[in-house]
């Protein structure tokens, strides 16, 4: 890929003209030897006095104000050295500092001339002075530095490193010529310097790779109910025709796998409303114990079903925090719906609100404990993804999508909440999440 190359903009400092009397001194020998030549010429040979003044007044004239393009260029020669020496100076540092991605200038050769701030923060030990490759060691980059030296075209590239983690990087490498050197366009000239500009692109690569895989996901969870369905449609039109017995039994697989897609298709609908809000926080004030009691009494059922008791112990009075009261329910029903589906080995769900209070800090705490099976350390990182399941099957079984605790996440979010995850396998399962307080006088809504 080839852009314009980056130049100084700056031009070089004018030189002042030099004086006929410094062009005079400069030329000292060459005049000291003319005197002698005339002197002897006069003496020697008998040349006229007259001729030899003549001669010597004309050197005179000659070396003092006929300009000499020489020494004019020697002088721009050595200006020119003179800015490369000290470049990159106090401005051009100040401005590299100031953006945002890691930076470093090389010279020709590779040297490392200036490393901006990000990229002191980014890689340790660099410094200027150093070799560039051994601060930057992907093979790609380097390769394409050097082209960058030989060439004066600019390159782009990425590369990805695996080590410690997965991590993409684009790197923009361009030539810098300064002033008075010509860019190739201009008529050959090589670089002065080189900068190398890193970004770091693993959260976006990590996004667009969340979207393919949701909807790669969501369109796999749908499928199987969906061909199910189908199957069961073309049962019921060909050998089921007339046999009232299987006609009852596919239609109630049916009505389940209806309320499978159903299931899904709202839990992704609220997924996007919430996402679609994540940055509004909610203004109302709502009474969060209040919200708790009428959930735990909603899934009285399903733990009668399961065959276990939910023990709940909540505050005396109302427990005021900012939130969205549907939403919250949404929260409390998943935690508690999964401590009653996944921990129902044992015969207990505690639900507990307390209040912690700190220094700078006024929280509600929600903690949700299980007795149950536990989850195994591995997956407890992934619990809130989309679509992450530690048991795909008993999931299934338990007609869930996934989805629960990515929805969770998203609610705690807009609403300031953290959620945190105590488990061992075998030992049941806590799930805790913590919202800021309101304040005691605000009504609630
Ligand atoms: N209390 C728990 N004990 C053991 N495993 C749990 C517990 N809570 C969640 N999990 C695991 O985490 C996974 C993700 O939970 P999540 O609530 O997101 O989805 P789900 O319950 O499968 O579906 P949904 O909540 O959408 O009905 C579950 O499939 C289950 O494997
Ligand atoms: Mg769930």
């Amino acid at each position: 890929m080839t852009q314009s190359p980056t130049s100084i903009e700056q031009a070089p400092e004018p030189q002042p003209a030099a004086s006929p009397l410094t062009r005079l001194g400069e030329a000292r020998w060459l005049l000291l030897t003319a005197l002698f030549a005339a002197l002897a010429a006069v003496l020697l040979y008998d040349v006229p006095s007259s001729g030899a003044f003549a001669f010597l007044v004309a050197m005179c004239a000659v070396a003092g104000f006929v300009p000499r393009r020489a020494a004019s260029r020697r002088v721009k020669l050595n200006a020119q050295r003179e800015i490369r020496r000290m470049w990159p100076g106090t401005g051009m540092k100040v401005t590299l500092d100031a953006l945002p991605t890691p930076c470093f200038v090389a010279d020709g050769r590779g040297i490392t001339r200036y490393v901006n701030r990000q990229a002191q923060a980014s890689y340790e030990g660099v410094k200027p002075g150093d070799p560039l490759s051994f601060s930057l060691r992907a093979p790609s980059l380097l390769e394409a530095f050097d082209r960058v030296c030989s060439t004066g075209d600019s390159e782009r590239i990425s590369w990805i490193e695996k080590v410690p983690t997965e991590t993409w990087y684009e790197a923009h490498i361009a030539p810098i010529y300064m002033p008075g050197n010509t860019t190739p366009e201009q008529g050959a000239g090589l670089p002065d310097f080189i900068l190398v500009a890193i970004q770091d692109l693993t959260e976006n690569r990590r996004l667009e790779r969340m979207r393919t895989d949701f909807v790669a996901n969501a369109s796999h969870e749908l499928r199987t109910p969906l061909a199910s369905l189908t199957g069961f449609i073309e049962t019921l039109q060909g050998p089921a025709r007339n046999d009232p017995e299987a006609q009852d039994r596919f239609l109630s697989i049916m009505l389940d796998q209806a309320g499978r897609m159903r299931r899904l298709i709202d839990d992704i609908l609220s997924l996007s409303r919430i996402e679609l809000k994540a940055h509004v926080r909610p203004v109302s004030t709502v009474d969060f114990a209040e919200i708790i009691r009428h959930t735990a009494d909603a899934l009285s059922p399903l733990a009668a079903d399961m065959d276990v008791s939910i023990r709940v112990q909540l505050p005396d009075g109302p427990v005021r925090i900012k939130g969205d009261r549907d939403e919250l329910i949404q929260v409390t029903e998943n935690l508690i719906e999964n401590a009653l589906k996944y921990g129902h080995r044992g015969q207990f769900v505690d639900v507990e609100l307390s209040e912690l209070i700190d220094v700078d800090e006024h929280t509600w705490q929600l903690s949700v404990r299980d007795y149950g099976e536990g989850i195994p350390p591995e997956h407890l990182p992934r619990l809130t993804e989309r679509f992450y399941r530690v048991d795909v099957e008993s999931s299934r079984a338990m007609k869930g999508t996934g989805l629960g605790l990515a929805i969770v996440k998203h609610i705690l979010t807009r609403h300031r909440g953290r959620l945190e995850v105590d488990s061992e396998a075998g030992e049941g399962a806590t799930f805790k999440i913590k919202l800021p307080a309101s304040e005691e006088s605000e009504a609630i809504s």
